[in-house]
């Protein structure tokens, strides 16, 4: 264990029992493996996000290390608690988002959810008043303390929610979709937002997201998981690496021609009228395929596009999964498992 290691995750496992009806009177059983010896940990302070595609094993990740869940197997630590042992010592110290779940009371007025929160987790009166004002002026609800929460539209209530997990101080904040359903401008909110705390009090935060950009905006690093596996721990950049990605050349010429013949491995991908698309590694300058093509063609016009990061995570998944067996660059998921450990269980 390194010193800063604030969340550790140590060969953790999650197994499932599910029985399902197969017909009349029969059933079956069977298990699931949602999370499948999962190490990883992160340090005081860091945002690192937590990214992968459906059921994928994200959620049931977090939370285990909220402690609604008990791992089958491996050891987890969170500011040096065992979740699922102290969960309510934890609850104090940790602060929880579900975007697709509220924690605020439906009928209640906004703030009364608070009120009650501010009872539960024992906060001192005047941290509560500080806390609320701030939280309330940065997220910008303070028309909206007086409404019904199931008044509220989805990206007010997802704020809402926000302050709720951040009234009691916590050191660290778990998002599990916090962006989810939001418009652009709430998007845009939320991310400035979590900047902000976590620049303002190092609050430690992992990110469950399918929209990348929160990633990009937010995240020193990220973390795939794939089937329960972590298939990728480290720097965005590194990530386009790991799945070859690609930049495009969006090129325009005076006019109509064949596709451009372009030094392999860039090539043509796509011809609209006057306008080409030409594919190149990322990793690759596009000087050198500008020049020559300035040199041979009637060039017009022309700009760069930048990969995009889903259809590089597909394609790290999908080579990943091809070359089972294999120890590919910088991913991890072909590590060796280790045997399963187990934490005596009282
Ligand atoms: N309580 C449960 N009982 C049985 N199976 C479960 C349970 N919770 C999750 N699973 C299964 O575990 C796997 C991982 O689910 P999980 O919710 O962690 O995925 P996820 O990565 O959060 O996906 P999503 O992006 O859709 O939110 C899935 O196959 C899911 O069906
Ligand atoms: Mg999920």
């Amino acid at each position: 264990m390194t010193e800063q290691a604030f969340i550790e995750v140590d060969r953790v496992e999650k197994v499932f029992d599910v029985r399902r009806r197969t017909g009349f009177l029969k059933r079956e059983r069977r298990q699931v493996r949602a999370v499948d010896s999962i190490s990883f940990t992160v340090a005081r302070g860091e945002m690192v996000g937590y990214i992968g595609p459906n059921g994928a094993g994200k959620s049931t990740t977090i939370k285990m290390l909220t402690g609604i869940l008990t791992p089958s197997g491996g050891r987890l630590r969170v500011a040096g608690i065992d979740p699922s042992r102290e969960r309510t010592r934890l609850a104090h110290r940790i602060g929880v988002v579900f975007g697709q779940r509220t924690t605020l009371w439906w009928d209640l007025p906004l703030v009364d959810s608070y009120k009650l929160m501010h009872r539960m987790y024992r906060i001192p009166d005047a941290r509560y008043r500080e806390n609320l004002d701030r939280l309330v002026e940065l997220l910008d609800l303070g028309d909206l303390l007086d409404v019904p929460v199931r008044q509220l539209s989805l990206g007010q209530r997802m704020r809402g929610d926000i302050v709720a997990a951040l009234l009691h101080d916590p050191e660290v904040l778990y998002l599990d979709e916090p962006t989810i359903g939001l418009d652009v401008v709430s998007k845009g909110r939320v991310r400035e937002f979590l900047k902000e705390i976590n620049a303002e009090r190092g609050t430690t935060v992992l990110l469950t997201t399918h929209d990348l950009q929160d990633i990009e905006l937010l995240c020193s690093r990220v973390m795939v998981i794939d089937h329960g596996r972590l298939m990728y721990n480290g720097p965005l950049a590194g990530l386009h690496e790991a799945g070859e990605s690609e930049r495009t050349l969006v090129v325009d010429l005076e006019r109509e021609l064949p596709p451009i013949d372009a030094p392999a491995p860039a090539r043509v991908v796509k011809v609209d009228g006057p306008r080409q698309w030409l594919a190149f590694p990322a990793s690759e300058s596009a000087a050198p395929l500008v020049a020559r093509i300035a040199a041979e063609y009637p060039l017009v016009d022309l700009s760069v596009r930048e990969p995009d990061i889903e259809a590089v995570i597909a394609k790290m998944l999908h080579s990943s999964g091809e070359t089972r067996g294999e120890t590919p660059g910088e991913t991890l998921g072909e590590t060796p498992k280790p045997p399963p450990e187990r934490e005596p269980t009282t």
